[in-house]
């Protein structure tokens, strides 16, 4: 028998432009499991937290995200695995993701690191399909790796590490708000205007040199989204307005985090940050919502294994 104890991070997926591709892990907030490996089959979990959770383990992404690495791998074992620390699911910070990924990460070190880093992101996206209907890894990704890091391709999947610029500061408001990304997907159109596509790879493409060239002004040019936002921002109220606010306080960027509710900015300096961090509990508490801030930097880890 042995037991690890992991850390996933929470994550902000798409960045603006990159739908299912761009994320980044936020040291802030994650996940901690506990799992112990033993002779014989099946899984357990247990709930330690005050964050509802599925009572039927099927329905708990932990539990394909273990079946894939068995699959993957050709092991067995019986897993019991205890949640210390949840994200509220449905927060649009990577909530399932970061379940999945400390699943995927602690199985891998419970059976002697099997696995290379990228077939654990395929082990995690099965939770990530199961909450939301979609094998996206742009949670998933910088959960497992740190960083910030871009989904080149998903057949098969191609996973590039972005360098992150030092004056890079995020601000993440998280109003206490429920939406799913199943649902958030839900709204999407299944085709985009070429005109739209166009814009939208254009902001990519300038938001990965703005990366690598350490330029942020450009990066946060490159953060819009004509894709999903359009289709996603009714669901966040007064989206519109706190953009405008954000934006006139310095920020280089807002944008919805994942599939909401939760909201990102970009700033080149921690002031700005912060300013924007204030102006999203004001908006948020003048509509009489409750809501979790994180003013931070990229994390440079992802999953990671704690001390008993
Ligand atoms: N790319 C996914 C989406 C992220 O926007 O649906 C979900 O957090």
């Amino acid at each position: 028998m042995s037991t690890v104890r992991v850390f996933a991070p929470a994550s902000v997926a798409n960045l603006g432009c990159g739908f299912d591709v761009l994320g980044l892990a936020l040291d802030e907030v994650g996940d901690i499991l506990e799992m112990t490996v033993s002779e014989g089959s099946g899984i357990s979990i247990t709930n330690r937290t005050d964050v509802p959770l599925p009572e039927d383990i099927g329905q708990n992404v932990i539990t394909p995200v273990i079946r894939k690495f068995f699959a993957m791998t050709g092991l067995s074992g019986r897993v019991d695995v205890t949640v210390c620390r949840k994200i509220y699911p449905g927060s649009g910070i990577g909530s399932s993701a970061a379940s999945s990924v400390a699943a995927a990460f602690g199985m891998n070190e419970l059976f002697g690191r099997p696995l290379p880093m990228k077939d654990l992101v395929v082990c995690a996206m099965e939770g990530e399909n199961l909450a939301s209907g979609g094998y996206h890894a742009d949670n998933a990704a910088p959960s497992m790796m740190g960083g910030i890091v871009l989904i080149r391709g998903y057949e098969p999947l191609d996973l590039i590490p972005l360098p992150v610029p030092g004056d890079f500061y995020c601000t993440v408001a998280h109003p206490e708000i429920v939406v799913s990304t199943k649902a958030a997907r839900g709204v999407l159109p299944s085709a985009v205007p070429l005109h739209d596509a166009v814009t939208q790879w254009g902001n990519v493409g300038g938001l990965v040199a703005g990366l690598f060239t350490g330029d942020v002004g450009l990066v946060g040019r490159a953060m819009k989204d004509v894709v999903a936002e359009p289709y996603r921002k009714r669901f966040i109220p007064g989206f519109d307005d706190l953009r405008e606010k954000n934006l006139s306080a310095g920020a280089m960027a807002f944008n919805i985090s994942g599939s909401g509710p939760s909201v990102f900015a970009l700033s080149g300096s921690r002031e700005t940050a912060v300013r924007a961090g204030a102006l999203m509990k004001e908006h948020f508490t003048a509509l009489g919502i409750g809501c979790n801030l994180y003013v931070t930097k990229v994390a440079a880890q992802g999953a990671r294994v704690l001390a008993q």
